[in-house]
C-alpha cells in the first residue's frame, strides 16, 4: 500500500482519493492545507489522517507519495519541494506552467531517486491502447478534438471576480485547463506534432475563456478546441484512409464506432473505468510498485510533448502568464 499525501483541498483531491482508493494500492496518511479549517473539513469523510499547515511538517511525515491538486502556477513549487524531500509526486495537470519546469522536475526526481507523474488522466485510458491498435493498419487523414464545458466559475468571473481557473497569476484559461487533454489524447495517440497553433477568445489579462488551433503533423492535421464559457457536445473524430471513428469524447471514454467508406460500422471494445481517475491512480501505483522505467519514460516524454505545445499555442494566441514574467 502506497502512503498517500494529499496538497489542495479541492472537490478534485477527494475524487483522486475515491481513486486511489478503489485501485486498492493507496492509503489516504496526510493532508497538507494552508488553514486547519480546510483541513478538518476535508478529512471528515476519513479515518486516521493526518492533518498539516506546515509543509515542512507535511513531507517530512511517514508518507510514499505527494498527489498536488493547488492552482496551477503552484504546482511547480509544491512539486519541487516534495521530491527534494524524497517523495514521488502526481502533480494535476497541467503539471507546470513552462515546459523548463517540467524538465527541473524530472532532473530533480532522478537525481532524488522519485517518480514524478502529471495527472493527465485521459492519457492513461485503457481506451487509447484500444484505439492505437485499431489504428495500426489504417493510415490517419486528419482528426477533430474538443473539450469545452461551461465553468462553474463563470458567475464569479461575470461577476468582476477572477477565480484562480481564470487568472493570469495563477496560470488559468482553456488551453491549460481543458485543452491540456485534447493535447494528451492527440500525442498519446499520434507522438510529438511538428508544430502548435492557437487562437483564442481571451479576457483583458490575456487568459483564454475558448480557442481553436491546430497539431501540425507531416501527414495531417489535428483540430483542438477548447472552452470554458461555453458547453460543447461534439464528439472526437478520428479520419482514416478506411473510414471514421468516432469518439464520444476525448476523457472518460465510453464509446467508440468506426465508420467504414461504405457506411459499414464496426464498434471497438471500450469499456469505461468505475471511476474517471481510476486508471490513472493504477498506471502510477504500477511503476510505483514494480519501477517500469520504460514506461515511465515513455510518459515523461508525452509530458514535454503537451508542455512544447501548450507554451507554443499560449504564445500564439498572446496568453501571457505572470510565471513569463519571471
Ligand atoms: N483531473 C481532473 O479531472 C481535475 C479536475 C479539476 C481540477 N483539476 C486540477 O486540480 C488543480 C486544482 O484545481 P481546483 O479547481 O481545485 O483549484 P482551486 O480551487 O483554485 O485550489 C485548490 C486548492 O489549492 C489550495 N489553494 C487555493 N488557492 C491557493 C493559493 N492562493 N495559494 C495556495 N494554495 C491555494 C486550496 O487548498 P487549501 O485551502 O487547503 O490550502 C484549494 O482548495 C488544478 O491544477 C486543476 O487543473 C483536475
Amino acid at each position: 500500500m502506497l502512503k498517500l499525501g494529499i496538497i489542495g483541498t479541492g472537490a478534485i483531491s477527494h475524487e483522486f482519493i475515491k481513486a486511489a482508493q478503489l485501485s486498492g494500492g493507496y492509503q489516504l496518511a496526510a493532508v497538507y492545507s494552508r488553514t486547519l479549517t480546510a483541513a478538518e473539513r476535508f478529512v471528515k469523510a476519513y479515518e486516521k489522517v493526518a492533518l498539516y499547515t506546515d509543509m515542512v511538517e507535511f513531507l517530512s511525515a511517514d508518507l510514499d507519495v505527494a498527489y498536488i491538486a493547488s492552482p496551477n502556477s503552484l504546482h511547480f513549487s509544491h512539486a519541487k519541494v516534495a521530491i527534494l524531500a524524497r517523495k514521488h509526486v502526481i502533480v494535476e495537470k497541467p503539471a507546470v506552467s513552462l515546459p523548463a519546469e517540467w524538465a527541473e522536475l524530472v532532473k530533480l526526481a532522478a537525481e532524488h531517486q522519485v517518480y514524478v507523474f502529471e495527472a493527465a488522466r485521459n492519457y492513461h485510458e485503457e481506451a487509447f491502447a484500444t484505439i492505437r491498435e485499431f489504428l495500426r493498419d489504417k493510415t490517419v487523414w486528419g482528426a477533430s478534438f474538443t473539450y469545452a464545458k461551461y465553468s462553474s466559475k463563470m458567475q464569479a468571473l461575470l461577476e468582476g471576480q477572477e477565480p484562480n481557473v481564470f487568472s493570469a497569476k495563477f496560470s488559468g484559461g482553456a488551453l491549460m485547463d481543458l485543452g491540456v487533454y485534447t493535447l494528451y489524447a492527440a500525442i498519446g495517440l499520434f507522438g510529438r506534432p511538428e508544430k502548435a497553433l492557437y487562437t483564442a477568445q481571451q479576457l483583458p489579462n490575456t487568459v483564454d475563456l475558448n480557442g481553436a488551433g491546430s497539431l501540425i503533423y507531416p501527414d495531417f492535421q489535428v483540430r483542438i478546441q477548447a472552452g470554458k464559457n461555453l458547453n460543447s457536445q461534439l464528439p472526437a473524430e478520428i479520419y482514416t484512409d478506411q473510414g471514421t471513428l468516432t469518439l464520444d469524447g476525448i476523457e472518460f471514454i465510453s464509446s467508440a464506432i468506426f465508420q467504414r467508406l461504405d457506411g459499414q460500422e464496426e464498434v471497438l471494445p471500450i469499456e469505461q473505468a468505475a471511476h474517471p481517475m481510476l486508471e490513472e491512480s493504477q498506471a502510477f501505483a504500477g511503476v510505483l510498485e514494480n519501477g517500469e522505467d520504460r514506461t515511465y519514460a515513455d510518459w515523461q516524454q508525452a509530458t514535454a510533448a503537451v508542455h512544447d505545445c501548450l507554451f507554443a499555442m499560449r504564445r500564439e494566441a498572446g496568453i501571457r502568464f505572470e510565471v513569463d514574467d519571471d
